[in-house]
């Protein structure tokens, strides 16, 4: 089958290549990927970024998410069919997506929301998971909360602001004037253009601030907490947790903490916390936001689609930083 393989990490380390099907587990499903979406993670896999903690056997095939149609079912499972419609992020160390075939854990994916395409599927699966265990999970929302979302107009952004608000909460974002229109559609109360206006001289009492950017800009936000509030970093610095999420040794843990303690120690003067996220897969919370979307209350933000043979070109789309909401390929010509 056609796929697109890291066989070394570094910016040069994805390839275009013929490989076998990949084979199926008792508990898996074999999908026949329609569309597949680009995320800063494939990015920082492919340059090794997590070879620590994700120990990945080259070469591998690479890809986070993806929508497709069934194939074929292993002999322990149940809920799913030949012909079904699915939508996943396979879990770390058994992601490849961006093939024409991807075996998947059952307990990794949920039946398509019907009120999507499967290029708008294909979008969604890691972002709309990071913003579920992000805002319900790890942040426990509650309504008439003041939440800031840093860069708004992103993958990750724009779901978590309609996320929020479908959770009652006050949202403010950051984003360029450009974008101010749209991420306000999106339902933010409060839009900061962060090339003019620096948000922590216009925002404070927020109960949570999602960090995308990490650095001064995660420093900062701790700033526009209310006394006990949550800094999320999405971006880095990481924390003993995830290395335990991942379970890794405990020694990495002590590093990954050491690595965060500045930003800990700052959060703690000020009376409020910080935590590192790492998203993980979930065919349970996927039909739940499955419901979200067919009933409205989420729709998924596109930017562009390239065709299968053109992934190398959306990756360094995407790399570029300025994406405007998801970046798909499509292995449907049609
Ligand atoms: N830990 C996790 O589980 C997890 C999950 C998802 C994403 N992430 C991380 O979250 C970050 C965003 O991911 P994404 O998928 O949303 O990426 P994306 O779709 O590429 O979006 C990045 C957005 O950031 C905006 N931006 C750039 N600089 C900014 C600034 N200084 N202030 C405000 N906005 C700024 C860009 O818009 P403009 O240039 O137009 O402003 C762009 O829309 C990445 O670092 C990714 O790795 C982590």
């Amino acid at each position: 089958m056609k796929a697109f393989v890291v066989d070394k990490y570094g910016k040069d380390g994805l390839r275009a290549a013929e490989v076998p099907e990949p084979e199926l587990r008792d508990s898996d499903v074999l999908v026949r990927v329609s569309a597949a979406s680009i995320n800063p993670l494939d990015k920082m896999v492919r340059n090794g970024e997590f070879k620590q903690l994700l120990k990945y056997r080259k070469p591998f095939v690479l890809g986070h998410d993806m929508s497709g149609v069934v194939t074929r079912v292993g002999p322990a499972v149940p809920e799913f069919q030949v012909g079904d419609e699915i939508y996943a992020r396979p879990r770390d160390l058994r992601i490849g997506t961006f093939a024409q075939y991807v075996a998947v854990d059952q307990a990794d994916l949920a039946l398509k929301p019907r009120s999507l395409s499967m290029q708008e599927a294909a979008a969604v699966p890691l972002v709309a998971l990071a913003a579920w265990q992000i805002l319900v999970e790890r942040a426990k929302i509650r309504p008439g909360q003041k939440v800031l979302v840093h860069a708004g107009a992103g993958g990750l952004g724009s779901t978590v602001i309609q996320l929020a608000k479908h959770l009652g909460a006050y949202v403010a974002t950051t984003a360029t004037g450009a974008d101010a229109d749209r991420v306000r559609s999106l339902g933010a109360n409060v839009v900061i253009d962060y090339t003019t206006d620096d948000f922590a001289n216009i925002l404070s009492g927020y109960d949570v601030v999602l960090d995308s950017l990490g650095g001064t800009n995660l420093e900062k936000s701790l700033t526009v907490l209310k006394p006990g509030g949550m800094a999320i970093g999405v971006a880095g610095p990481p924390d003993a947790g995830f290395a335990k999420q991942l379970g890794a040794p405990m020694l990495l843990g002590v590093v990954m903490n050491l690595i965060s303690r500045k930003v800990r120690r700052q959060a703690k003067k000020l009376g409020v916390s910080y935590s590192f996220f790492f998203m993980r897969a979930s065919g349970t919370q996927l039909a739940e936001l499955a419901t979200l979307y067919d009933a409205g209350h989420l729709y998924p933000v596109m930017d562009r689609t390239f065709p299968f043979d053109q992934t190398l070109e959306a990756l360094a789309y995407v790399e570029q930083g300025r994406a405007n909401g998801k970046v798909v390929i499509t292995m449907d010509p049609t």
